[in-house]
């Protein structure tokens, strides 16, 4: 962890040439990124185990939660895409922190699932959230995507080029499952979930460590849609655009990615084991959760774990599993958290957070008031900044006709 010898205030000055405004920043104190607010959001719609062998996929309600542990996801409905399900999210994370969205310094989404192949989702995130003044991008390390950001996030804040990092996991796996391939189809979900990190002089995020191993690319992939294999006829008549793993490699793996990583962040946070009260690990499979809670001697009660409702939700997996452990009371001031996950690439990472954030946090009524009304703002401006653009089209359109007559 980097430390910054000195104290950081923002302040906003006029530069003379050319005329805008910049954000400058003083430091005569320490900055350290801690988390100020964290929200989730999931699909209504539940499909139970019992409801995909109806769907027709081969497999069984015993097959499922005796190997996974799973026994429902939530799916998205027809016309929700991943930015849908992040915007929820971040908003929620946004009204527990009390920040305005126009405070936003940066907006990170951990996604592999995009709306769209460009733009980034978090540009998307970025508009319908009204955060006027964030810049915005998407990282993709699969279902380690959020503990990565949350490290690039921590960077930004340590180094005082931000004070508020929207940090959002979302995604929507679901569509790229071949559903009648049940090794796959059974264990996925979709979800969104996000931290608020906010610059402060008290630690939170205490360590960040993250790994890769790209000769397990093949693992687990999506082949087709990217310039190795172009969208086209073929690939979608081959099924490319389909998710294809390799479970018993990944399974055999992942306790040790984990094990290692959880290691390193332990190792540089200082803390040993003991000192952690909690351990949420990446919800791919009970199995493997348990026997990373083994691995570093911990006991069940320390080991978060609720693949059960929401099966594997990529990168949303991790903050959908803190928010429920923060609503579930296992959440308490000044303790050590570790997230930790696996996932395609190969990837792993790990983090380490104090958690300082009084809980619970009660917001009087006219403060949820004003964020309500803050969110109708922020979507009216949304769609009329659209509208604007549009005209803007059709009336360039018009006078360039106009000239070429
Ligand atoms: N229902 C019924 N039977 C099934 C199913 C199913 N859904 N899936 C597989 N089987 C069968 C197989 O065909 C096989 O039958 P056979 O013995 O007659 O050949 C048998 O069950 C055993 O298959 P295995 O693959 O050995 O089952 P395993 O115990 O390894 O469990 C699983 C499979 C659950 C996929 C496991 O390997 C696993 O969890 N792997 C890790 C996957 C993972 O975490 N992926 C996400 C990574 S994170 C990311 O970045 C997205």
């Amino acid at each position: 962890m980097v430390e910054i010898e000195g104290r950081i205030d923002s302040k906003w000055i006029h530069s003379a040439d050319p005329p805008q405004l910049i954000k400058e920043r003083q430091i005569d104190g320490k900055s350290f990124a801690r988390v100020a607010g964290w929200g989730m959001y999931v699909p209504s719609r539940v499909v139970s185990n019992d409801q995909l062998v109806q769907l027709g996929v081969d497999t069984s309600d015993e097959w499922i939660r005796e190997r996974t542990g799973i026994k429902q996801r939530h799916l998205v409905s027809q016309g929700e895409a991943t930015s849908d399900l992040a915007v929820k999210a971040g908003q929620r994370a946004l009204d527990v922190a009390n920040v305005r969205s126009r405070d936003i310094d940066l907006i990170i989404v951990a996604t592999c699932t995009p709306d769209h192949l460009l733009p980034s989702t978090a540009s998307i995130v970025q508009d319908r959230l009204g955060a006027v003044h964030a810049g915005a991008l998407d990282v993709n390390a699969a279902c380690s995507g959020f503990v990565y950001s949350i490290a690039l996030a921590t960077g930004q804040i340590e180094s005082g080029r931000a004070s508020n990092v929207l940090v959002i996991g979302a995604d929507v796996l679901s569509a790229y499952i071949d559903w009648p391939e049940r090794s796959t189809s059974v264990l996925f979900g979709d979800g969104a979930g996000a931290l608020l990190l906010q610059s402060s002089d008290e630690p939170g995020v205490l360590s960040a460590t993250l790994g890769s191993d790209g000769s397990g690319a093949g693992l687990l992939i999506i082949p087709g849609g990217g310039t190795r294999l172009p969208p086209n006829g073929h690939t979608l008549g081959n099924g490319d655009h389909h998710l294809k793993m390799n479970g018993r490699q990944i399974f055999r793996g992942a306790t040790q990615m984990m094990e290692r990583a959880a290691g390193a962040a332990l190792r540089s946070s200082g803390l040993k084991p003991e000192d952690i009260e909690l351990l949420i690990p990446h919800q791919a499979n009970q199995r493997i959760i348990e026997a990373v809670g083994r691995k570093l001697d911990l006991n069940p009660e320390q080991v978060f774990m609720n693949v059960d409702k929401y099966g594997n939700t990529v990168a949303a997996s991790i903050p959908i599993a803190l928010c429920e452990a923060i609503e579930q009371g296992r959440v308490k001031p000044e303790d050590h958290i570790m997230l930790v996950s696996f996932g395609a690439g190969l990837s792993w990472a790990a983090t380490v957070i104090r958690w300082g954030t009084p809980l619970p946090v009660h917001r009087p009524f006219y403060v949820r008031f004003k964020q309500r009304l803050g969110r109708r703002f922020s979507a009216i401006r949304s769609i009329w900044r659209r509208w604007r653009r549009r005209l803007r089209g059709i009336v360039e359109r018009f006078s360039s006709n106009g000239s070429a007559l």
